[in-house]
């Protein structure tokens, strides 16, 4: 009788939403009634964006269709906002009830009305900023998590902050690490049955990852997950200890550097749950030091780096993994985003997850089991591995991959896909990938010293250094490329791709319109026809767009929302890309959100480029050998931020044409004394002496004449 009943409404379900969807009347929902069941039906309200992917199997996909390749080029702005700075912007909005909640770098949280762009309120956690130079890849967020009523923020700092969504006010905090390790939170959190589930990053500097769950109501800590061993490889009283006792303790050496780093194993970012089979799946990143000799001389498998983890979210039980680069020596994380997804594979419909991890191949796994279904090359040119054998689920490495000498590798550490949101359509049965080949020269790092607080990859970043002769320094440029790639997860492979001549292109969003929506490097926001790719519209952003865009509807209107902005992993290049044959350089400007619609008349105040003046301030100096010591030690500490041969974005200065690098005292005030520490430029003191220092500057210095001399007239 019951289940009878249970039939009746099921029916009535599915008549309800098959009915004229033009005039469906909206659900309505607010803030405060956002929970497990709304997510979980989230399918019936098409008009809000209620968690991370939209949807906990994260597919990015919107049921929205009055945006179609037939209108889409009368879409215009319908507003934008400033996100008030000039770092990166990674941040997927969360929209319900005319609001539209999004994050800014340095972990700043905003609400606007969804509809006209006024901002409601602003949540500022004042993170100590000199911590921002423990982020590996820029002070980025990638948004928040809504609950019942508020607002889960996590923050560069590790803290975890719940905010009233109405006002924005701080309703609780934990701190969720340990904050005198470099651990820095960059992700979105999710929140699966009343538990607010966070990871951290940090592995490049040298920590131990975990992810935590804590209670959303009151904050209260409920269970943590390391992935790796505790060093001494004793119980550490937490949800991994089983794991780490029966699996995964043997797949460590007992010495290394890892026993002194954390091992790495952040969860940085891909998460999704399936509620039907009550499993959190969370992916799980590189090792640290990333070189394995030196993090692990037994050359085992150290997971659960490189891996997609599933546990129970009440508890964090294990139920299993699944590894997609072994004993990772490259940075190939398995952080990316994750989909879940049913698709029909030889005549038997199965449950699936899927994710394009840095390494290069395509994984759709049995996401009951964790066992591999396929593994394919999603772009044709990786080559530090043949293959995936299907029957081990081991990847098939090329003899020279290890990097006993230096090797120019594709991909590098910045992957061929990296956190850039990928879409799944269930109409077309496609995913939509932002992809890219960008290669790299991985090279043993002699004489490796674990340095606190700064950067141990174990790998020497002078051996990946681009020539400064510009010839070279184009073709090498010329070699990264992107695309977008629309994979067939079926058979394996491309069903279309579009080419982008720059590398590090944006998020996707697939709609029931039959259009992928996708931003990239060049500044430009576009629609695709999701079945053939063909571009069907493109609008300028004046930045580049490489967040997750959202849809949401209010008042019978489509919006199509991102964000847009320098910043990023990108001062790490130093360049945008090659056009024309010139370099093309970023020049700092605000972030934004940007919101389009059918009809939209509004126009994108962009801030004018100013190019700092190419002209060094003060002559060369230093004998070769300190300005060699002084470069080595620029790449391997400060070209992160400051850019490739000294060359940078000017996101953060261009050491070249700094008044600071003119003199002695005055860059030793700052690198040495912290002068900048309070907008994140902190002191290196601890790891570099005042001859080190002035090393640099000699290089620096050296940099600039050089430059300045090759210039044309
Ligand atoms: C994680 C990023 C990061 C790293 C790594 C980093 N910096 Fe910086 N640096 C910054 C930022 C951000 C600023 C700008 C601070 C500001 O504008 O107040 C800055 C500013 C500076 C300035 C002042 C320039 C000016 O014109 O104001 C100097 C000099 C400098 N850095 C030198 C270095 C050196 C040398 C290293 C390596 C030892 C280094 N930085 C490593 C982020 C970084």
């Amino acid at each position: 009788m019951r289940l009878g009943l249970a039939l009746l409404a099921g029916a009535a379900l599915v008549a309800a939403s098959g009915c004229d969807e033009a005039n469906r009347p909206p659900l309505p929902i607010t803030a405060a009634e956002v929970n497990a069941a709304a997510i979980i039906a989230a399918d019936q309200r098409p008009g809000v964006w209620l968690s991370h992917g939209r949807t906990y199997s994260e597919q990015r996909y919107s049921p929205l269709k009055q945006v179609t390749a037939k209108n889409v080029t009368s879409l215009g702005i319908a507003w934008s906002g400033t996100l008030d700075t000039d770092r990166g912007m990674e941040a997927t909005p969360i929209v319900v009830d005319g609001v539209l909640y999004i994050t800014s770098a340095w972990s700043v949280a905003y609400a606007y009305d969804a509809k006209t762009g006024q901002r409601l309120w602003e949540f500022n956690p004042k993170v100590d900023r000199s911590r921002g130079v423990l982020a590996c890849c820029d002070v980025v967020n990638r948004g928040v998590a809504l609950w019942e009523g508020m607002i889960y923020l996590g923050a560069i700092d590790g803290r975890l902050i719940a905010l009233d969504a109405k006002t924005g006010e701080k309703k609780w905090e934990q701190v969720t690490v340990d904050q005198l390790q470099p651990y820095t939170i960059t992700g979105a959190p999710r929140v699966v049955k009343g538990k607010v589930i966070i990871g951290n990053s940090g592995a490049e500097h040298g920590v131990r990852g975990y992810i935590s769950a804590f209670d959303a109501k009151t904050g209260e800590m409920a269970w943590r997950f390391y992935m790796t061993p505790n060093p001494d490889k004793q119980p550490d009283n937490a949800a991994s200890d089983k794991f780490f006792a029966e699996i995964g303790n043997a797949s460590w050496g007992d010495n290394g550097e890892w026993t002194e780093t954390g091992g790495g194993g952040t969860a940085w970012d891909g998460m999704a749950y399936d509620p039907d089979l009550d499993l959190l799946y969370v992916g799980v990143g590189n090792g640290s030091p990333w070189n394995q000799p030196l993090r692990d001389p037994s050359g085992k498998d150290n997971l659960l780096l490189s891996s997609i983890l599933a546990v129970k979210p009440d508890t964090g039980e294990y139920v299993w993994h699944y590894q997609t680069t072994p004993g990772d020596s490259w940075a190939y994380t398995a952080t990316q985003p994750i989909i879940l997804a049913d698709l029909k594979l030889g005549g038997e419909t199965k449950k699936v997850l899927m994710q394009a991890p840095k390494n290069g191949f395509f994984y759709v796994l049995d996401r009951a089991s964790g066992k591999l279904i396929s593994a394919d090359k999603y772009q044709d040119n990786i080559n530090w591995a043949s293959s995936v054998d299907l029957a081990t689920g081991r990847p098939v490495e090329a003899a020279t991959a290890r990097y006993d000498e230096p090797q120019m590798q594709i991909p590098g550490p910045l992957g061929a896909h990296s956190w850039h949101p990928m879409a799944f359509s269930p109409d077309t049965g496609l995913v939509y990938i932002p992809a890219q080949t960008l290669p790299s020269v991985y090279a043993e790092m002699e004489n490796f010293q674990f340095r606190p607080g700064a950067w141990n990859t174990g790998t020497d970043f002078t051996a990946a250094a681009l020539p400064t002769e510009t010839a070279a320094r184009l073709a090498a440029l010329a070699a990264a490329k992107g695309q977008l790639v629309a994979w067939d997860p079926v058979a394996g492979k491309p069903k279309w791709t579009h080419d982008y001549p720059n590398p590090w292109n944006g998020g996707v969003l697939a709609t029931a319109g039959g259009l992928v929506f996708q931003g990239a490097l060049d500044g430009k926001f576009r629609a695709f026809d999701a079945a053939t790719g063909e571009p069907v519209w493109e609008a300028d952003t004046g930045y580049p767009a490489l967040s997750g865009p959202v849809s949401y509807e209010i008042d019978g209107e489509q919006y199509v929302a991102v964000t847009a902005g320098w910043g990023t992993a990108l001062p790490l290049l130093g360049v945008t890309g090659v056009r024309d044959g010139a370099l093309q350089m970023a020049s700092p400007a605000m972030g934004k959100i940007v919101v389009f619609k059918i009809g939209g008349t509004a126009v994108l105040e962009t801030d004018a480029p100013f190019p700092p003046d190419p002209t060094p301030l003060a002559d060369d100096f230093g004998s070769l050998a300190m300005i060699e010591h002084g470069r080595e030690l620029f790449f391997n500490t400060c070209v992160f931020c400051h850019g490739d041969n000294a060359r940078s974005s000017d996101i953060v200065p261009d050491l070249r044409w700094s008044q600071v690098s003119a003199a002695k005292d005055t860059f030793a005030e700052v690198v040495l004394d912290g002068k900048y520490a309070s907008t994140g430029m902190a002191s290196f003191a601890k790891i570099l002496s005042p001859d080190d220092v002035e090393s640099i500057r000699a290089y620096i210095i050296n940099r600039a004449n050089e430059d300045a001399a090759a210039a044309p007239p």
